[in-house]
């Protein structure tokens, strides 16, 4: 049987006397899409800063390829081939397209003596990237805080897809975007699908997973409550146990 990609078990996080998240058990495969939805402050943020390094659990295991691994910084979440896109912004306005996809991992080229950065090939690289996502963008050294927000999120998944993410989590990427830019994370989402990219897409409104994912997971007060294929449930299946508060017997692990 085919390995979990990553697995995350009974993972708990306090932050004071807030219990955010209660044992969480959570598994994903390579390649596919899951939803992880939950009303606000389900712990959906929270589990994934986990998972990006940003914030240490308290208690639990992380296994990626079924190896246990210690993610204690944005840089070690990275290496293993994470790519997380948060909820507040994950890319540089000031900073051009070419180096917000490079950001931290820049091309760099001899010039005689010194190094400096290559921004030819980063531009091109860039460039194809933003392409291969359907976007129409005249050039890499336009500054990102002029691109539209659906743009912007593109901007952020070319970089996941140039450094070959494994996983790529979005924090409500839809967050703050008109019809257009919701289409257009669903498109960039088909894509990171087509290059067998798993991803996890954290929203609160089924409406934008819905079409896009395969499998949903449902987070309430830091407790997951329902774990389930598309195939076998409903939109408005989802939309109830997204609304039911835990209790003893309808917890999952
Ligand atoms: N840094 C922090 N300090 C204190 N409490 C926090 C912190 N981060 C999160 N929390 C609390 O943990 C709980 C889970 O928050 P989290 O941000 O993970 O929810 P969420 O599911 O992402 O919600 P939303 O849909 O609103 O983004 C909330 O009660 C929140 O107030
Ligand atoms: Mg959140």
């Amino acid at each position: 049987m085919e390995k979990a990609l990553v697995r995350i078990e009974n993972i708990h996080k306090w932050f004071g006397k807030v219990h955010a998240l209660k044992g969480v058990n959570i598994k994903i495969w390579p390649g596919e899409i899951v939803g992880l939805v939950g009303d606000n402050g389900a712990g959906k943020s929270t589990l994934i800063k986990i998972l990006a390094g940003v914030i240490r659990k308290d208690k639990g295991e992380i296994y990626w390829n079924e190896k246990k691994v210690d993610i204690s910084s944005v840089d070690d979440s990275r290496k293993l081939g994470i790519e997380t896109l948060f909820q507040e912004q994950s890319i540089i306005g000031i900073l051009s397209i070419m180096r917000n996809v490079f950001l931290g991992r820049e091309k760099i080229k001899s010039w005689g003596p010194m190094k400096i950065l290559d921004n030819k090939n980063m531009g091109e690289e860039s460039m194809k990237l933003i392409g291969q996502l359907g976007l129409n963008i005249a050039s890499p050294n336009q500054e990102v805080r002029f691109c539209s927000g659906g743009e912007q999120q593109g901007v952020a998944l070319s970089r996941a897809m140039y450094f070959k993410a494994k996983l790529v989590i979005l924090d409500e990427p839809c967050r703050a975007l008109g019809v257009k830019g919701v289409e257009q994370v669903s498109n960039f989402v088909k894509e990171l699908r087509n290059k067998k990219i798993a991803v996890i897409f954290i929203t609160h409104n089924l409406y934008n997973v819905y079409p896009v994912a395969s499998r949903f997971v449902v987070l309430s007060r830091g407790e997951k409550t329902f774990d389930v294929q598309k195939k076998n449930t409903s939109f408005n299946e989802l939309q109830v146990m997204m609304a039911k508060i835990p209790s003893r017997n309808n917890l999952l692990s």
